[in-house]
């Protein structure tokens, strides 16, 4: 039996690749391009693994994910390949609507060739898993309800505009062709691997380079945030006993805003890795110019994944974010070899 990831070297593919492998002897094939968020580094342990199979390609590549599916037969497939920076969508819109829409589209395309060609009972098996953001959503007041899956979708930006196109793709392709699809829409991750584009690498990159600590706007905007390795664990569930064509909200039941999550963060590394001038890191914290229709409020209700799939997430942000904090100062080497070239590129067009 395998199982296909796609985006399996970006940060929540790599470390689910992982977590994967650890706890299934089933076999993963992943399907990856490899932009600057993709780093083949992060699955350095598995690579020798013979239940192990790195493909490089574009999930928008019909002959070449064909075939794959063709080659390797999977039972399923989890699609986590996108572009997902909100500011990079914000600077280059194009490259989200070619991968997040265009490609999703023809993954699903693909796949439905496939699948249609199994015979009964393996058709019968077969999942593909859409994975989705919260930001679908739009953003809600301080006092709104948080997500539900019956929520309308009010995307602001053209990350989250590209990632409804894209959910709303997977919904037709169930409804009209039956394609057994899962969506799960999830909140901010945050853990070992991701980016540092992202508030929390960001910073703690920033932060141990004695560099500013930047934040948009007054601070206050408040997000939902969940460890990845919960986020793996929510996504196994839903793969295993998900209802076909549901939709599945995913969070850490963690609501914070921005300047509570960075002085948290200060917090920790005041104390793991003090500053040799014996200041605190939260000195660092610098107030820049706002995000473009910066989303104000993410909150999500995870009650129907709580309830239907008997999951929930274990870690605590204070938890999760003390071992993600012990992970990036101990693996400085992946961090340093992520960090040359474009990202230069992008922090200086964007923090100038
Ligand atoms: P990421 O940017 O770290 O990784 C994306 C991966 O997809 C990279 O390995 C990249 O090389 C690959 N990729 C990009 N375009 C591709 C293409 N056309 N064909 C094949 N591979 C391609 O993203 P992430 O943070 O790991 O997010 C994974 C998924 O989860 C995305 O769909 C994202 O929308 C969703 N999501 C992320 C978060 C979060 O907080 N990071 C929250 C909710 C949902
Ligand atoms: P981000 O990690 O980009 O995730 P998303 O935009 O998908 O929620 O940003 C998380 C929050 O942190 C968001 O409100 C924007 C804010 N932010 C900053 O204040 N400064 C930064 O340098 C970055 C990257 C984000």
């Amino acid at each position: 039996m395998t199982v296909v990831v796609t985006g399996g070297a970006g940060f929540i593919g790599s470390n689910f690749v992982l977590n994967w492998l650890s706890q299934n002897e089933e076999c993963v094939v992943n399907l990856d391009k490899l932009t600057y968020a993709g780093n083949r580094e992060s699955l350095a342990e598995v690579h020798t693994d013979e239940r192990y199979t790195f493909v490089r390609a574009d999930i928008g590549d019909i002959s070449a994910v064909s075939a794959l599916l063709d080659k390797y037969q999977p039972r399923a497939l989890i699609n986590f390949a996108a572009e997902s920076h909100v500011d990079r969508s914000i600077d280059s819109p194009a490259d989200f609507v070619e991968t997040n829409v265009v490609g999703t589209f023809r993954l699903l395309e693909t796949t439905r060739l496939f699948w249609q060609s199994l015979p009964a009972d393996r058709k019968a098996e077969f999942r593909f898993l859409h994975i989705s953001t919260d930001e679908v959503y739009g953003s809600l007041d301080a006092s709104a309800s948080a997500f539900r899956e019956t929520n309308q979708y009010q995307p602001n930006s053209p990350y989250a505009a590209s990632k409804a196109a894209s959910d709303h793709f997977v919904r037709a392709y169930y409804h009209t062709y039956g394609l057994p699809v899962l969506t799960t829409n999830c909140s901010n991750n945050y853990g070992p691997y991701q980016f540092p584009e992202k508030l929390i690498p960001l910073c703690i990159y920033n932060a141990i380079n004695g560099r500013p600590l930047p934040v948009y706007g007054d601070g206050q905007q408040v997000r939902d945030w969940l460890y990845v390795r919960d986020h793996c664990s929510a996504i196994m569930h839903v793969l295993q006993q998900g209802v076909v064509g549901e939709t599945y909200n995913i969070g850490g039941q963690c609501e914070m805003t921005n300047l509570e999550v960075l002085k948290l963060l200060c917090a920790i590394l005041d104390e793991l890795a003090p500053r040799s001038d014996g200041r605190g890191y939260a000195d660092q914290i610098t107030f820049v110019k706002d995000r473009p229709g910066h989303d104000r409020r993410y909150a999500v209700d995870t009650s129907k994944i709580e309830m239907a799939l008997d999951w929930k997430p274990e870690e605590t942000f204070e938890s999760g974010l003390r071992k993600t904090v012990q992970w990036y100062l101990q693996n400085q080497i992946w961090v340093a070899n992520v960090v040359s070239g474009e990202y230069q590129g992008w922090v200086g067009k964007q923090y100038g």
